[in-house]
């Protein structure tokens, strides 16, 4: 049913596991596709009370957008992408039924936007997030400047999006984005322990908490104001160069061009 994700069904708690091990779970159209799909399924299914998202393997969340499919796309290109990207993980934010992130490793770009959108996260001790699209000449796409500024605050989101630096579990706690540190082995338990807490609540007042929330501080107008700045990057050289510099297993060389 789908080609980049594995899903299981266990007392109501839908588990899905984005399955590119191999490329850290890279989000490529396939990945960014089959995602889309599974919301809709889990919005309309009346088994499926509760969600976990989580990474295949012991290294990666997700290590961001695949930069492979970024190489040739133009301004207008990079926008839609965002655009797409954007929509499907509003659907995430936007699920009336709960959806943890599971994060078991690095969370990074479009990663850490993924479980940005997600209702709220648990991670593992080695987890890593970070938004380095900087590195390669762009910024964040699928939500990451209004999302980390909305949960971390202005100041602290500024300095991460403009160094690019990774954090750790403890430090995105201390920030107040990740609500729990657990051990590897421990994490999807933990999260369904959680589930089957909020699965014993009423579901309309769960719903109804999930779009409350979601109205605290948000505008439109931000969202789509990324999507206009991140297609602009893709005229830049310093784009060319960054992704170029990642395939190529080298340091890039920005002009500011
Ligand atoms: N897009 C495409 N491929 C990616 C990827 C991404 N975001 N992240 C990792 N991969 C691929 C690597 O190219 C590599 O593929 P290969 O084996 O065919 O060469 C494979 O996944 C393993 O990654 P590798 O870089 O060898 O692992 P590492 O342990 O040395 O480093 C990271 C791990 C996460 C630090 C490093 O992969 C990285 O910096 N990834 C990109 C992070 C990023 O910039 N994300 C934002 C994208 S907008």
């Amino acid at each position: 049913m789908y080609t980049t994700l594995l899903t299981s069904l266990e007392d109501g708690i839908f588990t899905i596991t984005i399955n590119r091990p191999d490329k850290l779970n890279a989000l490529n159209k396939d990945v960014m596709g089959d995602l889309d799909k599974v919301m809709d399924a889990v919005n309309s299914s009346a088994e499926i009370k509760s969600v976990i998202i989580t990474g295949a393997g012991p290294k990666a969340f997700v290590a961001g957008a695949d930069i492979s499919e970024f190489i040739s796309l133009s301004t207008a290109e990079g926008g839609l992408l965002a655009k797409k990207g954007q929509q499907v993980f509003d659907k995430i934010e936007n699920s009336l039924k709960p959806v943890i992130a599971a994060v078991n490793g690095f969370a990074l770009g479009g990663g850490c936007e993924l479980a940005l959108s997600c209702h709220f996260i648990i991670a593992t001790e080695n987890a890593r997030f970070g938004q380095p699209e900087v590195n390669l000449g762009l910024i964040p796409g699928y939500g990451g400047t209004q999302r980390l500024t909305q949960v971390l605050g202005r100041n602290r989101s500024m300095q991460l999006l403009m160094t690019g630096e990774m954090f750790s579990a403890k430090d995105a706690m201390d920030y107040g984005m990740v609500n729990e540190v657990v051990a590897q082995d421990k994490l999807l338990d933990r999260c369904k322990e959680i589930l089957q807490v909020i699965q014993t609540k009423a579901p309309l007042a769960i719903a109804k908490v999930i779009e409350c929330v979601n109205h605290f501080d948000h505008t439109q107008e931000g969202y789509d104001f990324e999507v206009k700045k991140f297609g602009e990057c893709f005229a830049t050289e310093d784009k060319t160069e960054g992704t170029s510099a990642f395939l190529e297993k080298r340091k890039p060389a920005f002009k500011g061009k």
